[in-house]
């Protein structure tokens, strides 16, 4: 018997009419007419929210739910999150602005990212920002700004774990990585640092993303609680915050399935009672694709048709400049297509063709769907990549060949 081929999760998160697609109640002629663009992003706040209420329904009213600004910085969306998380991770001085003008309170939001410049430390101590140290000399530096500016800095240390997340996805702690300080070296520094040089606030144990395997996140979290419990242990000040990690996935490709997140939640309810000092804490989860990626499409014109050697092209304004992450470039090992369709031409199954959509750059990286089965597509029709609302503008070339930058949209 032949095994079934994988296909992809229904992007059902969307509502369509009269077989066009729908970001914000809007189609996409009328997106294009508003923006007056026929190459973009659009966000459906809706969708965010609807992300958001499956974490808050799942996991424990005890723990806190922080976006990571990195997945998804467009400001319009950023303002419009500070009201539906409980605080914002920033990865640079750029980020942490745009964090500080969202109107966060500056108490609820991080500063993580190994290399931190002194400048970049500097900003973060002025603000107020939590820093969450990455090494021990950034720690110095900190205590040393904080001195000479006058002003305390906020520390939390990043955790880099002894365990390492199983199964798929990126693993950002565990064995030797660029991240945080060694748990083994924390246990031997933690019980000797001078505290009145610093506010003390807590751990961050950062352990990876893109995980879709809720055993995997329920391993993890129970190593989470153990090691935070062993770090309370030996740490001679109050411990405010335990920053638990993130890595809820979400279904890029044929074969994944999206995250069951209940499981995940009756196992951190059931951590909270077996860990009663930590439950007293303020704990968060940091997540950052899980909250806007299904919320974002990429969208481009199809400009023109060609057939090569009985292979159908669809030319488009877009690209991979544009959406490097969906062209295979950012991370992937064997380029596989996200979920793409037709967007004016949404649940038609006739004219159905297998065709490869490719952007305005020489290469053959700038591919946008590579064979994929679309419903009849036509010059002059829209070309959809779902699960772009993470990692897409800003985690692209734009300048590569010098075409125009994309435009976003949040509806
Ligand atoms: C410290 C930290 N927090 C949060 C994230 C966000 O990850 P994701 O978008 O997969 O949730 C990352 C990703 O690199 C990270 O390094």
């Amino acid at each position: 018997m032949s095994k079934p081929v994988p296909v992809h999760a229904p992007m059902d998160q969307f509502e369509t009419k009269d077989q066009q697609i729908l970001v914000g109640g809007k189609n996409l002629d009328t997106i294009e007419a508003i923006i007056d663009k026929s190459v973009f992003y659009a966000y459906d706040k809706k969708i965010v929210q609807a992300q958001i209420d499956k974490f808050n329904q799942a996991i424990p009213d005890a723990i806190k739910l922080h976006y990571a600004i990195k997945a998804n910085p467009y400001p319009p969306l950023v303002n419009v999150m500070c009201d539906w998380v409980e605080g914002f991770d920033v990865a640079s001085q750029k980020e942490m602005l745009i964090a500080l003008q969202s109107g966060m309170p500056v108490k609820d939001i991080s500063f993580a990212g190994p290399a931190k410049q002194e400048n970049e430390l500097k900003s973060a101590i002025c603000a107020g920002v939590t820093l969450h140290v990455e090494s021990e000399l950034e720690l110095s530096r900190a205590m040393e700004i904080g001195q000479k500016v006058g002003i305390l800095p906020i520390i939390a240390f990043r955790v880099n774990p002894a365990f390492e997340l199983k199964a798929s996805g990126m693993k950002m702690g565990g064995g030797p990585k660029q991240f945080g300080i060694d748990e083994e070296r924390l246990f031997e520094i933690l019980p000797t640092l001078d505290y009145s040089k610093m506010q003390f606030r807590g751990f961050h144990i950062f352990w990876g993303s893109q995980n879709l395997k809720q055993e995997a996140i329920i391993d993890a979290h129970n190593n989470t609680f153990e090691l935070a419990q062993r770090l309370l242990d030996v740490t001679p000040v109050d411990v405010e915050t335990v920053n638990l990690g993130g890595g809820f996935g979400i279904p890029y490709f044929p074969g994944e399935t999206r995250l069951d997140l209940a499981p995940i939640g009756d196992n951190l309810a059931s951590l909270l009672s077996q860990y009663p000092n930590l439950a007293q804490l303020e704990l968060i989860i940091e997540l950052g694709r899980f909250i806007v990626a299904e919320a974002g499409i990429y969208v481009s014109k199809i400009t023109d048709k060609k057939v090569s050697r009985g292979h159908t092209y669809l030319m488009t304004n877009g690209g991979l400049h544009h959406h490097l992450s969906n062209s295979g470039n950012f991370g992937q090992v064997i380029r596989k297509n996200y979920p793409v369709a037709i967007g004016n031409k949404m649940n038609l199954d006739k004219g159905v063709e297998a065709v490869t959509a490719v952007g305005p750059l020489c290469t053959p990286l700038d591919t946008l769907a590579d064979k994929m089965m679309l419903s009849d597509p036509q010059i002059g029709d829209w070309l959809v990549v779902f699960q772009s609302g993470a990692y897409g503008p800003t985690a692209s070339p734009q300048d590569f060949l010098g075409h125009p930058h994309v435009v976003e949209v949040l509806l």
